[in-house]
């Protein structure tokens, strides 16, 4: 299956008829679907604000995303790799938004939108460490999540 289509499909049907309530709980197509809550983007700046879920172990949902759009070269990192902040940036990788065929960087304002995450081949949600918006000409974490460990 082409991925880049199916991504595109799935991020407009999910714009459509998702709803993540306070219950870790997400409506597809009329069915509820368990989604796991990670937390909430921490330590932020510009506005940053979010609450990220894990979808399943190849998509994440970052809800409510909110950004004032100032900044440039801002994108999703993760650390797979590291036991504190400090490796968790040394470790840190680009996920490529808004698909993993496209690396656009998020340079825009955002007002609570729903960011469905594709994980890089390879990555399994059980394996992040550590979710940034990060922003690459200045070194600064605009916003960032720790993942429990039983998640
Ligand atoms: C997103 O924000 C709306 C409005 O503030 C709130 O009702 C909703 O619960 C939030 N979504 C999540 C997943 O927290
Ligand atoms: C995650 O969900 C998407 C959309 O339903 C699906 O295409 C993908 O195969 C799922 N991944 C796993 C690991 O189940």
């Amino acid at each position: 299956m082409n991925q880049s289509i199916f991504f595109v499909t799935l991020a407009y049907f999910l714009a459509l008829t998702l709803t993540v309530n306070g219950m870790p709980q997400a409506r597809q197509n009329g069915a509820t679907i368990e989604v796991t809550p990670v937390g909430n983007l921490v330590r932020t700046q510009h506005r940053v604000s979010g609450e990220l879920y894990i979808f399943n172990q190849t998509l994440l949902i970052l809800d409510n995303f909110t950004f004032d759009g100032l900044g440039a070269g801002v994108y999703i990192n993760i650390a797979t790799k590291g036991n504190n902040r400090r490796q968790y940036i040394q470790n840190r990788e680009i996920v490529n938004y808004p698909s993993l065929e496209d690396n656009t960087p998020i340079e825009r304002s955002y007002q609570k939108e729903r960011l469905i995450i594709s994980l890089p081949q390879g990555v399994q949600a059980k394996d992040i460490k550590w979710l940034s918006i990060w922003c690459e000409i200045f070194g600064v974490s605009f916003g960032e999540v720790t993942f429990p460990n039983e998640v």
